[in-house]
């Protein structure tokens, strides 16, 4: 058997998580990265390529026996990379450009989901701050009125796109920020207002070649930045695996209510939906309900999915590319549960301080079980310092939820940097759902 190298795009946890798995399998010679962050750079080989730059990345992969090329996070997808590899006779793992509006355009998803009957909360689209701002006048009379509504810039905002609002006043103030002030540019010029969801929530990844669907087990990320979900939002402070407030039923229902129709109708919109599908979900009483749609692994639920992944990551994702899904297996997963601690940088999710040197990692690696997954990292004079907000996802397996938490928080404590900071409750949320079972 001939091997090949595969070439991963993007620089985050997620994608430190991917080259590590794609190193394992049997089919691959080398890894690169690009541009990859201190940890690939260890596990793999980092290149100094801009994924904006799509020649250049065609170029290296042309030049570097890349056998595969898998495209990590959404923006590239978004800008149409995959197309432009396969364009240029590679072979690459991810939706097109028209397939990633899915994630790129929360109008597009939604008006997806309604054509579908697909349960989503109640929406309206909006292309001026003043129509906006008149339904919500029309609709709260007073400033202090109590408001159930969520407003969306349309696009990519990295997460901060999406204000819940309590008040009439925010509803009134996001808006301003998102379609007067374009506080995140071309993303504003539509939004959403929608109707405000309650429930548990939970992240249902699957990997579709556009016919057949395989589900992975359900994640829980932890989106706010401290403690019983309080503070700002960030990118994920942590996520664990499998998540037990979904159990089988439901995971069925969300299967034959939410995935199939999905990839269905991306396939009726002549949009085949290719790659890993993240559906964001809602567990409301009225049956799980979509927040929205990613088009790539999440990140930080990667690192502990990939850790309990057993089966050869390059064999599924060469079978979607060749649309022979259906001729895979069952993925096999190992039945311990795994937790990643996302550890942050202070100030993160606002400004942050950068350029500290980070100790310890190589002995929390060590550890049994346990995978440091590198983010915001850079190697600098030879040693490894903090260059991002979400820096380190410590990921660890154990025979329980709470057997997985001690030994992730074990190894956390191994590791410091000035002013590194982590949520200290990752994984708590499973073991509410154990207490109330
Ligand atoms: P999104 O990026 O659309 O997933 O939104 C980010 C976060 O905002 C979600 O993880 C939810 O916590 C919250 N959110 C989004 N839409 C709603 C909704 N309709 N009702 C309640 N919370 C929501
Ligand atoms: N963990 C959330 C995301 O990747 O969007």
């Amino acid at each position: 058997m001939s091997k090949y190298n595969v070439l991963i795009v993007g620089s985050g946890g997620r994608e430190h998580a991917l080259a590590w798995k794609v190193k394992q399998s049997q089919h691959v010679q080398n890894v690169f990265v690009a541009p990859g962050n201190a940890g690939t750079g260890m596990d793999a080989t980092n290149v100094d390529l801009d994924p904006a730059d799509h020649d250049a990345v065609i170029q290296f992969a042309k030049e570097n026996n890349v056998g595969l090329v898998i495209v990590g996070p959404e923006a590239p997808l978004v800008a149409g990379l995959v197309d432009a590899l396969t364009d240029a006779g590679l072979r690459a793992f991810g939706p097109s450009k028209a397939a990633s509006e899915l994630e790129g355009s929360k109008v597009f998803c939604k008006n997806l989901l309604r054509s579908a009957d697909i349960p989503t909360a109640d929406y309206r689209t909006f292309r001026s701050a003043d129509d906006a701002s008149r339904y919500i006048k029309d609709r709260f009379s007073e400033p202090t009125d109590p408001v159930n509504v969520v407003v969306k810039a349309d696009g990519l905002a990295a997460g901060k796109g999406v204000v819940v609002c309590d008040t009439r006043s925010e509803a009134l103030e996001a808006i301003d920020r998102i379609a007067a002030r374009k506080e995140f540019g071309a993303a504003g010029k539509e939004l959403i207002i929608e109707e405000r969801l309650t429930g548990p929530e939970v992240s249902v990844l699957a990997i579709t070649d556009g016919e057949t669907i395989v589900t992975l087990p359900p994640a829980q990320d932890h989106k706010p930045a401290n403690d019983g979900d309080t503070g700002p939002n960030t990118g994920g402070m942590g996520a664990y695996c499998p998540a037990p407030v979904l159990d089988e039923e439901t995971l069925a229902k969300v299967e034959s209510s939410i995935l199939v129709p999905v990839v269905h109708a991306m396939k009726r919109s002549r949009r085949p939906f290719k790659g890993v599908l993240y559906a964001g979900l809602m567990l409301t009483p009225a049956g799980p309900k979509v927040l929205e749609f990613n088009v790539r692994f999440g990140d930080p639920e990667c690192q502990p999915l990939l850790m309990r992944l057993k089966t050869d990551l390059v064999e599924v994702m060469q079978a979607v590319v060749d649309g022979k899904l259906e001729e895979t297996g069952p993925l096999e997963f190992d039945p311990r549960p795994a937790i990643c601690v996302v550890m942050a940088s202070e100030g993160y999710p606002a400004d942050y301080e950068k350029g500290h040197a980070i100790t310890g990692i190589e002995s929390a690696d060590k550890m049994e079980n346990v995978k440091v997954f590198h983010a915001g990292t850079q190697r600098v004079d030879g040693e490894v310092v903090n260059t991002g907000g979400r820096v380190l996802g410590v990921t660890a397996m154990g025979d329980s939820i709470s057997a997985a938490k001690l030994q992730a928080y074990k190894a956390v404590r191994e590791i410091r940097w000035q002013g590194a900071w982590c949520r200290k409750d990752i994984s708590d949320k499973a073991l509410a759902t154990a207490a109330k079972a």
